[in-house]
């Protein structure tokens, strides 16, 4: 249908990130739980979603997708009907390649060529009550004398197409971008992906995998990998907006691995970003650090603010990035990231975050309290910490630059 979707960036659960391929009916069920009793589901992490291999090796003799029974023992369409019933939405995985990352079958034509399935496919999970799906783009078939680029668009078409015939609105997150990426700045083939994507999915994907949890090393490299996401995508906003949201990946915050003082820069800064909030981790176990972060309404209202305009980095070096957000009521959002070992002192002039001359009431998100600033915002940041403040102007002297301070009423 013609319904905008996902005007916000979407919020949720996956598995992926915590359980990877170790995955089964109760685990979901344990986790949708778990969104419901912290309250997490009500502040908007409603979507859950099942990723890669929940379904057999083979199709069957229809060429419908089988559910793998022993994992999920009622099926998908109970599963889907369980969670409405929490009041919340059913995600799943499938690949727009042959065969998904981990060798299942995917709806994409067949290496060689061949029919696709992803009008088929579209249908069941349509009849099966799915609210938003995974598009992975492992295995994707590029025919003789077509450039990659140009088959991936084609893929990602007739999915956006096949789901759109299906008769039931269902996002799409497209994974196109991530299998295109060459270092932070990308190579052409990826921002001419980042060009096309948004006329396919509502969200998609880039950057790599942020790290999947490990039993045996907990603790090794999770902040590094939130950093390198974060590192692809502050440079991405001119491709969001109001339906179209960069993906950087998961949310393990609380999850381990990760400090409190990591927990809550990530929350930050995906939200500064306007990423989607999809939790995977096991929900149940989140540190009361992460959860916090994660259940902050204030951070969640800056990450679905309705403009959907995404923050842009205004400096960077070792020690500090700086973000800036301009939001639907005239505020504005400041984020500083502290990358380094040690707690530091901050001192942002307002001109350099777009309201030179200004006066500002600033709220730090993470504590709520408010203070009148004039000159420039100052603060502590603890290592590996993000500082946010919401600045709402209170006046500014002489004339402020158009468009630095979108609908403002600053007087
Ligand atoms: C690669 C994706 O980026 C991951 O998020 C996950 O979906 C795996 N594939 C599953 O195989």
């Amino acid at each position: 249908s013609d319904t905008p979707l996902a005007l916000t960036p979407p919020m949720g659960w996956n598995n992926w990130a915590h359980y990877m391929c170790d995955i089964d009916e109760a685990k979901v069920l344990a986790n949708a739980d778990a969104l419901v009793s912290t309250g997490l589901a009500a502040k908007g992490y409603d979507t859950v979603t099942v990723d890669d291999c929940w379904m057999t090796k083979s199709r069957d003799a229809d060429g419908d997708l089988v559910t793998d029974t022993r994992k999920f023992p009622h099926g998908m369409a109970w599963l889907g009907d369980h969670l409405h019933a929490k009041g919340l939405r059913f995600g799943i995985y499938q690949d727009a390649g042959s065969l998904t990352c981990e060798g299942y079958p995917g709806s994409g034509a067949p290496a060689g060529g061949g029919a696709d399935h992803y009008a088929r496919d579209a249908r069941l999970f349509a009849s099966w009550n799915v609210d938003y799906v995974k598009m992975d783009g492992c295995n994707l078939y590029v025919p003789p004398g077509t450039t990659k680029e140009r088959a991936y668009r084609d893929a990602y078409h007739a999915v956006a197409g096949a789901l759109r015939d299906s008769g039931r609105d269902m996002v799409l997150s497209a994974s196109a971008p991530a299998y295109f990426q060459q270092g932070e700045w990308g190579g052409s083939d990826w921002h001419k992906v980042l060009h096309w994507v948004g006329e396919t999915g509502q969200l998609w994907r880039e950057g790599r995998d942020i790290k999947v949890y490990n039993a045996k090393a907990p603790n090794t490299s999770r902040w590094s990998s939130v950093l390198g996401n974060y590192g692809y995508n502050r440079w991405l906003g001119r491709y969001a907006g109001p339906g179209n949201w960069n993906d950087p990946d998961f949310l393990i915050a609380g999850a381990p691995g990760l400090s409190a003082a990591e927990s809550r820069s990530q929350v930050g800064l995906w939200a500064m970003m306007a990423a989607p909030f999809i939790l995977s981790s096991q929900v149940s176990q989140l540190s009361p650090a992460g959860l916090a972060a994660l259940g902050n309404t204030d951070l969640i209202a800056l990450d679905q603010d309705p403009m959907g305009r995404q923050g842009a980095v205004v400096s960077s070096n070792a020690t500090f990035d700086i973000l800036v957000r301009p939001l639907a009521n005239g505020d504005r959002a400041v984020a500083v990231l502290n990358r380094s070992g040690a707690a530091r002192d901050i001192d942002v002039p307002l001109g350099e975050v777009g309201l030179p001359g200004c006066t500002a009431d600033a709220k730090d998100l993470w504590n709520g309290r408010r203070a009148l600033v004039g000159g420039s915002l100052t603060g502590r940041v603890a290592a590996h910490d993000t500082g946010v403040w919401r600045l709402s102007p209170r006046g500014c002297a002489g004339a402020v630059p158009t468009g630095q301070i979108a609908g403002a009423g600053a007087t």
